[in-house]
């Protein structure tokens, strides 16, 4: 989406953060349910998932490394609808400069995320003047990560392969993955700009929290700054310390809670969720939102070789209008990745930028290679469009 320079500022007021109530640390939710562990753990790896849910509520501060400009003081200030790792209404922005039709993320003027927050406010980012182009991006649930991280990139390449109808494509993102220096297949974020929970994590820890990691060592300067940040950043790097009694640091523990947090279970199955469930398959919705995947094999006997049900292929889509403008990683700029489905009932709002609570809506702006999947939604009678809303609910 473009915007005129002076619409700015107000688009940023709106965007400004609604701080979310902490729920109180205590145990555990049982297992299989939302912000719990998946069923069949091993007790040490139990004992993984504890650790890692601490790290995942740790309040971060300038002494343990936050800053000096960040968006949020903990994975679960923004991840917490429905539990521990759910979605949130919470939005990043992230911001660049369109110019012949070519998306420049202006990284050296600090893009394309913005951090909102700063330790000291006198060097807290501003989107910068020449900056053209806008968009806020929703908070995503990591309820049922590790099994999303388990499914072997063969079949999302093969799924990129197939012949689909509707005029649909489908690309697997391929990217470099941080963590191992391999070629993987992207599957997490809006853009599917990360394929394993370790590399997400370790960017999360440096671009949401300002915490630098072994595998991004760097600061973000503010808006590019490097002056100011030599003055605003006293703490040596990396700020992620091996704790020397597990050889593990917090990148490690956090990304080893979403491995093992449960996927979000099903809702009542009732008639109408049947009906549409049907309607769903029959409008062709499910080109791009496969209902169930299979993970490969794992050290984790509760993540291998299991039936992931996520309702997506994974893939990067063009989606025409409702694409966000920026271009990320392996996804351009009307690209988005097909939005898992599963847990749709645990989300406060939906599409990219949190832009609506109603699927109806969420369903409607759908364009490009989902326009002709869409329309047949459209031109479905309005107790079938009910039927359909009430099995997405379900999910
Ligand atoms: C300021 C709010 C905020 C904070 C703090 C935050 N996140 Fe997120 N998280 C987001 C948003 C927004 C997205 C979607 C980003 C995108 O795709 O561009 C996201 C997406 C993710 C995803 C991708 C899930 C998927 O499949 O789409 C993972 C994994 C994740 N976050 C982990 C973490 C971890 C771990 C932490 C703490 C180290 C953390 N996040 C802190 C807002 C936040
Ligand atoms: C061409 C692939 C494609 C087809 C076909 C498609 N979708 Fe989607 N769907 C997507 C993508 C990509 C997104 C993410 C869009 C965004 O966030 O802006 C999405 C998002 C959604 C969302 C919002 C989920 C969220 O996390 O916010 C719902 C609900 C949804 N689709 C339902 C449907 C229904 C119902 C149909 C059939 C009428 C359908 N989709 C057909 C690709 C597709």
């Amino acid at each position: 989406m473009n915007f005129s320079v002076s619409s700015l500022a107000l688009v940023l007021a709106l965007a400004a953060p609604a701080f979310a109530q902490q729920p109180p640390p205590g145990r555990p939710p049982a297992a299989g349910t939302l912000g719990g562990p998946v069923t069949g753990l091993t007790t040490a790896e139990m004992a993984l998932f504890r650790d890692g849910l601490t790290g995942f509520r740790q309040v971060e501060t300038a002494d343990s490394g936050l800053g000096p400009i960040f968006n949020d003081i903990s994975c679960i200030a923004c991840h917490n609808a429905g539990g521990a790792g759910g979605a949130s209404r919470r939005t990043v922005t992230r911001f660049g400069l369109t110019r012949d039709g070519h998306f420049d993320p202006l990284t050296a003027r600090g893009g394309s995320l913005l951090q909102q927050r700063a330790l000291d406010p006198s060097f807290r980012e501003v989107v910068p003047v020449e900056a053209n182009t806008l968009a806020r991006r929703v908070t995503t649930p990591v309820f049922g990560a590790g099994l999303i991280e388990a499914i072997p990139d063969a079949t999302l390449l093969a799924a990129a392969a197939a012949s689909k109808p509707d005029g649909v494509r489908g690309r697997a993102a391929l990217i470099n993955d941080i963590t191992t220096g391999k070629q993987r297949v992207g599957r997490f974020g809006w853009k599917a700009q990360h394929a394993t929970l370790l590399a997400f994590t370790a960017d999360a820890y440096v671009n949401e929290m300002g915490i630098t990691n072994r595998f991004f060592p760097e600061e973000n300067a503010p808006n590019g700054n490097t002056g100011l940040l030599a003055r605003a950043d006293q703490i040596n790097d990396p700020e992620d310390e091996v704790n020397p009694s597990t050889g593990r640091t917090d990148v490690d523990r956090t990304a080893a809670f979403m491995r093992l947090l449960a996927p979000p279970p099903r809702g009542r199955i009732t008639a109408d969720v049947t009906a549409g469930e049907r309607l769903f398959a029959s409008l062709n919705c499910t080109t791009c939102h496969t209902p169930a995947l299979t993970t490969g094999s794992s050290s984790i006997a509760a993540l291998s070789r299991k039936r992931v049900a996520l309702y997506s292929d994974l893939l990067l889509h063009d989606m025409g209008a409702l694409g966000d403008g920026i271009a990320e990683g392996p996804a351009g700029v009307r690209e988005l990745r097909t939005a898992p489905l599963w847990g749709l009932s645990a989300r406060p709002v939906y599409l990219h930028d949190g832009r609506t609570d109603s699927l109806n809506t969420a369903i409607r702006a759908h364009d490009g290679e989902a326009a002709p999947a869409k329309n047949r939604y459209v031109q479905l009678p309005a107790a079938q469009q009910q039927q359909l809303i009430a099995f997405l609910r379900s999910l």
